[in-house]
């Protein structure tokens, strides 16, 4: 592992544990059979994961049907005002439907309350969260994901899909900064 860890970044979660956690996920998910399954993709920062995740549901036998969303809250991260605003929507209906939406991280869950309201109004028959990386110290909004890679303190984690000012996004596990970060996410 530390051979491949990129300099000041160290290693949270390595790539062997979320392998290990991924399939855990994939068979949960598998377990609640779900129906006419849409993967929605939360863009940027959940790529990594969801093409991971999304392959270990194959191995289970899950079918489903894959759209992004991209997704920004207004204001810095550290100062969001708690307004969510659609980037760029999905492109298939989602009534009757069980959605699964995948993300990297769920932080304030500003966000991911905001995406689960929205398939919700739009008639999802279930609309369930999955995400890498679970803060729930972090937490404004009244939210909490279905499935759940990893839970983790307030730290600030880069890596598996997550950035710090556009950076370490391809990093292949999730790490911290040794010393304190100079972007966001
Ligand atoms: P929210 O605060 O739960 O709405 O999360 C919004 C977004 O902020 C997440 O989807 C991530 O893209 C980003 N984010 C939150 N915490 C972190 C972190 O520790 N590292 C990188 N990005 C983060
Ligand atoms: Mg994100």
């Amino acid at each position: 592992m530390t051979e491949t860890a990129a300099k000041n970044v160290k290693p949270l979660f390595s790539q062997e544990e979320i392998a290990a956690r991924v399939t855990g996920l994939a068979h949960e998910i598998a377990a609640s059979e779900p129906k006419r399954l849409l993967a929605v993709i939360v863009l940027k920062g959940g790529f990594v994961f969801a093409a991971d995740l999304v392959r270990a549901l194959a191995l289970e036998n899950v079918r489903l049907e894959i759209e992004f969303i991209s997704l920004s809250s207004y204001g810095t991260r550290q100062k969001t005002s708690g307004e969510v605003r659609v980037v760029r929507d999905i492109e298939v209906e989602v009534a009757g439907r069980d959605v699964l939406i995948i993300d990297d991280v769920l932080d304030s869950g500003l966000t991911l309350k905001f995406a689960r309201d929205l398939m919700q109004t739009r008639g999802a028959r279930r609309a369930a969260i999955a995400v890498m990386v679970n803060k729930p110290e972090a937490r404004r909004a009244e939210i909490e994901a279905d499935y759940v890679g990893f839970t983790c303190p307030n730290y600030f984690v880069v890596g598996y899909g997550m950035d710090a000012a556009h950076a370490w996004r391809e990093l292949p596990y999730v790490g911290v900064f040794e010393s304190t970060p100079s972007g966001t996410g």
